[in-house]
């Protein structure tokens, strides 16, 4: 089944999303079936009142025969109506649930997606592939239902009425059918287009909206709006050429309606001319085929709307078939309370084709604090990524109480973990709702508590509202340092068994920092921690320091038996933090100033 599902991309994907209401599809079903049906039995009930009623000169056929012309397209009108709004809600519904899966999809693909897939193109999926859907299901489900119904119904009731006027009129079906097929296959690659240009407009845009302030700093503004005409004119083109399909498309089926007609009243003249018909029956036929034409000519201009929307779904569809490549394996454990000893073994990982972590293996005691530092690129903020198992390693394993992370349920492991990232993010929100990111129950009490202990209560000191001061997205309208110690805040109020504070504290002034410092000492109380810091006044602390150099350790020790050999992590020390360093050399006697 789920391999079935994979492969469909089409609509017909979204059939699953009717699930929760088929029920209320079948009743609707059966009342537009009764609404199209009696529109037919109206020219039925005109040709025999011209036939039976007005020629043959019955008053009181001709009495009944109108009123229960006028109930008949009563009842049609009554039920088309409560067609129309079971139909738009059944649409709605099924957007709602699309759009749901979409997002729930979305937040359990692994960062690997997010760092391959531009910002921008996500949100086109989740915004203009699915208005594009929404559209079609809205008033398109009505307009399909309700014409096709109406057209069988037509037809059918056309050779009821009479075989041969039918048969006639099938006479245009042939070519009608050649010109939509080629207007399926042309406009799909059209409509695709459309899709593919609207997803790179939007994530120009919004590439250009993150990065403002960089775009107008280098007085790019001009090269952006150029770019961004480019893409928008080529979005213009792509549309009008689907449009220009449509334009032949709706008038060459209209035409053939009027083919039909001319043939049917041609047709029909002759038999009356050799007494084969009557004339009622001819008035009732030409009536019939309107009834076919009018919808077929609705369904034609919704056959533009249905391929956009086929396309939409196959860009939507490339989102909900992405695979999950973080999964938990089949008969994965719940993780009980960890001790929280780390084990890496032996862990290879590549982004890519090349490896940027070459054979790492660290073994951290529960409880115990590791830093690793080295060179920009090293591989650090990867190796949290791997511990966090935002990725899992290609080779080796990542163990925690000698467990593979990979044969426990991911959500059971990370309540248990504690992580500031290198660029922490900040939600729109208060800084108190951002500090209880982690742990929603938290309490006030234990908001502040954790607040004061980082020092944020200072960074609230300086607005109005103090913590419920309002921070807007991605924590914009705070420094980067306040952004740091509200994360840090965030981290250590979720207390974490196994924290990783990747560059924490490199935004944070010196006095900030001090208080940090002191606030580690808690922070760190009984928890495992693994420390990425280019200040030696952060990693000091730790019990072993690891130096990374291209995804490798080439050297590890304490901070005083590093600083007494002559190898990176001294040279590390000199370049990164020369007053610290020569703070250290004054207390370290052991280091000769080189
Ligand atoms: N999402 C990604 N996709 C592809 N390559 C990546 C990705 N993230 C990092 N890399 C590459 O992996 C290598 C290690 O990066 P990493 O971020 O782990 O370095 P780092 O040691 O944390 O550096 P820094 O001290 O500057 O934070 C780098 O060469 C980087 O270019
Ligand atoms: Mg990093």
């Amino acid at each position: 089944m789920s391999q079935r599902r994979k492969h469909r991309t089409g609509l017909s994907r979204l059939w699953s999303y009717t699930e929760q209401q088929r029920g209320r599809a079948l009743v609707v079903m059966l009342l537009a079936t009764v609404s199209a049906v009696a529109p037919v039995v109206g020219w039925h009930i005109v040709g025999d009142v011209i036939d039976a009623g007005i020629r043959a000169g019955d008053k009181q056929r001709l009495t009944v025969d109108v009123a229960l012309y006028v109930g008949v397209n009563a009842l049609a009108w009554g039920l088309g109506t409560a067609t129309w709004l079971m139909l738009a809600s059944i649409g709605q519904r099924m957007v709602v649930a699309l759009r749901r899966s979409l997002f729930e999809h979305l937040t359990s693909l692994s960062l690997r997606y997010f760092s391959e897939q531009k910002a921008g193109w996500i949100i086109a999926r989740l915004t203009s592939d699915v208005d594009a859907l929404s559209d079609v299901l809205n008033q398109g489900l009505t307009t399909l239902v309700v014409n096709t119904l109406t057209l069988v119904a037509a037809v059918g009731g056309l050779f009821w009425l009479d075989w041969r006027l039918g048969l006639v009129a099938l006479l245009v079906l042939p070519p009608g059918m050649l010109v939509t097929r080629w207007f399926q296959r042309t406009s799909h690659v059209a409509f695709s287009e459309v899709r593919t240009r609207i997803a790179a407009v939007t994530a120009q845009l919004a590439e250009s909206v993150s990065g403002m302030a960089v775009v107008q700093a280098f007085n790019r503004e001009r090269a952006f709006q150029r770019e961004f005409d480019g893409l928008n004119d080529a979005n213009r083109q792509a549309n009008i050429r689907a449009q220009k399909l449509s334009s032949v498309f709706f008038p060459a089926i209209q035409f053939l309606g009027v083919v039909a007609t001319a043939a049917v009243l041609f047709a029909g003249a002759r038999m009356i001319d050799a007494d084969a018909l009557e004339i009622g029956t001819l008035v009732a036929a030409v009536g019939l085929l309107t009834l076919v034409f009018q919808p077929l000519q609705e369904l034609s201009e919704l056959y533009g709307q249905v391929q956009a929307a086929a396309a939409a779904m196959e860009k939507i569809s490339t989102v909900l078939d992405a695979e999950r490549d973080i999964v938990d394996r089949p008969g994965a454990k719940q993780m009980k309370r960890i001790d929280g000893r780390l084990t890496l073994d032996g862990v290879v990982f590549a982004y890519g084709e090349e490896p940027v972590i070459k054979g790492l293996t660290i073994d951290v005691p529960a409880g115990g604090c590791i830093a690793l530092v080295g060179e920009s690129g090293g591989g650090k903020s990867t190796t949290a990524k791997l511990i966090a198992r935002f990725y899992d390693p290609l080779e080796g394993a990542v163990l925690v109480d000698d467990t593979d992370l990979r044969g426990v349920q991911l959500r059971s492991y990370r309540r248990q973990l504690g992580v500031v990232l290198q660029d922490p993010f900040l939600f729109s929100g208060t800084i108190a709702d951002n500090i209880r990111f982690g742990r929603p129950d938290a309490s006030d009490e234990e908001v502040e508590a954790a607040a004061r202990a980082i020092g944020v209560d200072r960074v609230g000191a300086r607005f109005e509202h103090g913590l419920e001061h309002v921070v807007r997205e991605g924590g914009a309208g705070l420094s980067a340092g306040e952004r740091q110690l509200i994360s840090i805040a965030r981290a250590l109020l979720a207390d974490p068994r196994i924290l990783i504070l990747d560059e924490a504290t490199s935004n944070i002034d010196r006095p900030s920092e001090i208080l940090i410092e002191r606030a580690f000492d808690t922070l760190l109380q009984g928890r495992t921690s693994v420390i990425i810091a280019h200040r030696l006044a952060t990693v000091r602390r730790a019990d072993e320091i690891l130096v990374i150099e291209s995804g490798r350790i080439v050297q590890r020790g304490t901070e005083q038996s590093l600083l007494a050999e002559d190898g990176p992590f001294r040279r590390l020390a000199h370049t990164l933090e020369p007053p610290a360093a020569e703070q250290l050399a004054r207390r370290a006697p052991v280091l000769e100033p080189s």
